[in-house]
């Protein structure tokens, strides 16, 4: 039986946080579908092309890595794809409570669905798209939370 596994999240843009869970979870895994979901709550910076090339740039030649979008319910989204596990990555304790809310509520819409959180390597804990863009709009450097080639998307991004 085919191991395959939902990470959904904005990646607006990817950062080296996401690029190490979707390395340890493939090591888990069979398949991991990256499902970016589009979020009715924000407005991204990429546009889902955009993040979609961004994270496929990182993972060249990686067959067992899919790239999707979805809309609508998660739990809705992991039916159809025929995944039975969410995977989320935890950061520090700050995203435990909305990590624990989204869990619960995911369960309570179907579970048959079960989440599974993996621990951030310690040098990505501090790591978030957020603040990956709030430094590079105004100028900072962000080579270590980024992929080079992300760096470079956000440069052309905020230089538009
Ligand atoms: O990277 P993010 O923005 O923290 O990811 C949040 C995401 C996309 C996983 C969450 O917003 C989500 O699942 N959205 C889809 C809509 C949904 O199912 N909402 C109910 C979840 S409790």
């Amino acid at each position: 039986m085919s191991r395959i596994a939902i990470y959904p999240g904005s990646f607006d843009p990817l950062t080296y946080g996401h690029i190490s869970i979707i390395e340890r979870g493939l090591r888990v895994f069979d398949t991991i579908i990256v499902g970016i979901a589009i979020n009715v709550r924000k407005t991204p910076l990429f546009t889902t092309e955009e993040r979609i090339d961004l994270i496929r740039k990182s993972f060249p030649g990686e067959d067992r890595l899919q790239l999707d979008t979805f809309e609508g319910l998660l739990v809705d989204y992991a039916k159809r794809v025929n995944s039975k596990v969410i995977l989320r990555g935890l950061r520090a304790v700050s995203d435990f409570e909305y990590e624990l809310q989204m869990a619960n509520m995911n369960r309570k819409l179907n579970d048959t669905i079960e989440t599974m959180f993996m621990m951030t390597e310690e040098t990505h804990f501090y790591v978030s798209s957020g603040l990956v863009k709030e430094v590079a709009r105004f100028g900072g450097a962000v080579t270590d939370q980024v992929p080079k080639h992300v760096e470079q998307a956000l440069k052309a991004k905020f230089s538009e």
